[in-house]
């Protein structure tokens, strides 16, 4: 179910130097309602990951508002709330490593939000258990896998109740097992009701989304369902991005058969549309 607006970002503008280095972002405006999933694509350095910390109040922004759930990110006052409301993953499972036992680690947040003691156990306990990793509980973080350290990432945000998680090439590092866990564990999330930005570099992964969001030189170049993004693949090639793999087979088939659809998203809607052709 997608519900109210959960995070609002409306003209975001950000420089990391001078102004004369040029804008990361050069007047972002993005809204994402609560439950929903946003896939964020775009060429590398087209401000994808400054975006990403802009969600959360880890950055903000030079001009414009980005406010959750109403409440202004420049406003410290609301930091606390924020971080809570909107959590973030990266890339690298490492880096997001803070206790060396990880159920220490995923009771981190929580505790310095002051959740009391006996709740804490139960919301560690609740989140480990979402991401198959109760039974490792008492592991030292660093001998997990990446892709273990990730769903570990993972409940340490879940562990905050938070309204949305962003996840910034999450899968980026993980091996094919490991992606198609997160992927799994994604939808999961998303089927209980909590809101997914993803930035990602695989199309794959971005077809999956209600709403795919495409970024270029700082700007949005393109927004809308996954189907009518990546129908159009001329302006994603132009940007130097890639097609989920059905769009890419439907628009080979295309080639051969001029009135084949190419707004295609799955291998299912490839069988659907060739048998389609074949009982006519
Ligand atoms: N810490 C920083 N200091 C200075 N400039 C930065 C910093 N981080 C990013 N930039 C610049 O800001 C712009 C946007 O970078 P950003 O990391 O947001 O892009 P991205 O889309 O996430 O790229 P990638 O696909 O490589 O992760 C780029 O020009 C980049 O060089
Ligand atoms: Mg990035």
């Amino acid at each position: 179910m997608i519900g109210e607006p959960l995070i609002v970002c409306d003209g975001v503008e950000y420089g990391y130097g001078e102004a004369q280095d040029g804008l990361a972002l050069r007047g972002v405006s993005l809204q994402v309602s609560a439950g929903e999933h946003v896939a964020i694509i775009g060429p590398n350095g087209s401000g994808k990951s400054t975006l990403a910390r802009h969600l959360n109040g880890l950055l903000r922004p030079c001009a414009g508002t980005v406010r959750i759930r109403g409440m202004d990110t420049r406003d410290p006052a609301h930091t606390r709330y924020i971080r809570q409301t909107v959590g973030m993953v990266f890339q690298h499972p490492d880096s997001q490593m803070v206790a060396t036992v990880v159920e220490e680690d995923v009771a981190f947040g929580p505790e310095n939000l002051g959740v009391p003691h006996a709740e804490l156990h139960t919301r560690v306990r609740e989140a480990l258990e979402f991401v198959e990793m109760w039974d490792y509980r008492d592991r030292p973080p660093h001998l997990l896998s990446a892709g273990q350290k990730q769903r570990v990432a993972i409940a340490a945000v879940l562990a905050m109740r938070p309204a949305c998680i962003v996840l910034d090439e999450a899968t980026s590092l993980l091996d094919p097992r490991g992606r198609a866990d997160l992927g799994r564990l994604v939808a999961g999330l998303r089927r209980q009701g909590t809101a997914i930005v993803s930035i990602t570099h695989l199309m794959d992964e971005a077809a999956v989304a209600d709403r795919v969001v495409v970024l270029g030189g700082g700007l949005v170049v393109a927004a809308g369902p996954p189907r009518d993004v990546f129908g159009d693949a001329e302006r994603l090639a132009v940007l130097g991005l890639d097609l989920p793999a059905a769009t890419a087979l439907a628009l080979r088939v295309r080639r051969e058969i001029p009135d084949f659809p190419v707004d295609l998203m799955s291998v299912d809607e490839i069988v659907d549309a060739v048998a389609g052709r074949a009982a006519s």
